[in-house]
């Protein structure tokens, strides 16, 4: 569960608004949802005073019965400790431990393209490599685990970039088809194959979440997002 903080309001409905949006766009986030934190008992009250809301998550590695399923985060995996949770790696070293470690690499490739993709259109600029997590389900299989810890921080430091370097930028703006093309050779994957699903990925966001946004941010909120959008190579690009 994460309770409102003082220094930043309203976050608990930020990040569930960019849980809900990645969702529509095909990524698989934890299951999770709002709560009145009028209705949380056993915390004290200075932790539940700066917000009317709190946002619950459900633990993919706890699913119940008293199984416990292994995960291992992307600091775990390369040894990042502290800060260099932001400097030791990149989004192509991410995809790269996807396409090695993932017994279903062709889907989980896809898979974190569209979070990438989500992070460039929400403005999320603290996807870490502890924010990114391999499941191991059952003996011999792992997988990418379902995704956690979106914020669109934009909305609180207007001018923040992206947590882990794509394809040589760091800008959300400048995030462009040719850098998708570039990373998937550098994979060795047919790039016009994920140019066409990252094509798909941006179209359907820029179909589904106008209409949802407001609900999901309140107006303002909803409004700098979507207003944000048009600032952004990515979606230029996919209209034509
Ligand atoms: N749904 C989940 N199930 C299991 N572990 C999770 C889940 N969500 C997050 N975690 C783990 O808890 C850590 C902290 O959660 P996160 O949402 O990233 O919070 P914070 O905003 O504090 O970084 C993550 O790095 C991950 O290891
Ligand atoms: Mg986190």
């Amino acid at each position: 569960m994460k309770v409102p903080p003082t220094l930043y309001p309203g976050l608990p409905e930020a990040e569930h608004a960019a849980m809900m949006l990645c969702r529509m766009i095909g990524v698989e986030t934890a299951p999770c949802r709002l709560i009145s934190t009028s209705a949380i008992d056993g915390i004290p009250d200075a932790f539940l005073s700066d917000g009317p809301m709190a946002l619950v998550v459900d633990r993919f590695d706890r699913p119940g019965g008293g199984r416990r399923i292994h995960i291992e985060d992307g600091g775990q995996i390369i040894g990042a400790v502290g800060e260099r949770k932001y400097t030791m790696a990149t989004y192509e070293t991410i995809l790269n431990m996807i396409r090695r470690f993932s017994t279903d690499w062709r889907a989980d490739v896809l898979e974190g393209m569209r979070r990438i993709i989500a992070d460039v259109l929400i403005g999320n600029g603290d996807n870490h490599l502890k924010n990114w997590s391999f499941i191991f389900p059952a003996p011999g299989e792992i997988r990418l685990s379902p995704a956690y810890d979106i914020v669109p921080t934009v909305l609180y430091a207007p001018s923040d970039t992206l947590a882990l370097r794509f394809a040589g930028t760091h800008s959300f703006a400048n995030v462009t088809f040719r850098r998708f093309r570039r990373v998937a050779e550098f994979l060795r994957l047919d790039p016009d194959w994920i140019e066409r699903e990252v094509r798909t990925v941006v179209n359907h966001a820029c179909d589904r979440w106008p209409p949802a946004v407001k609900d999901l941010l309140g107006d303002a909120r909803a409004h700098r997002l979507i207003q944000r959008l048009d600032t952004l190579a990515l979606v230029a690009e996919a209209r034509v």
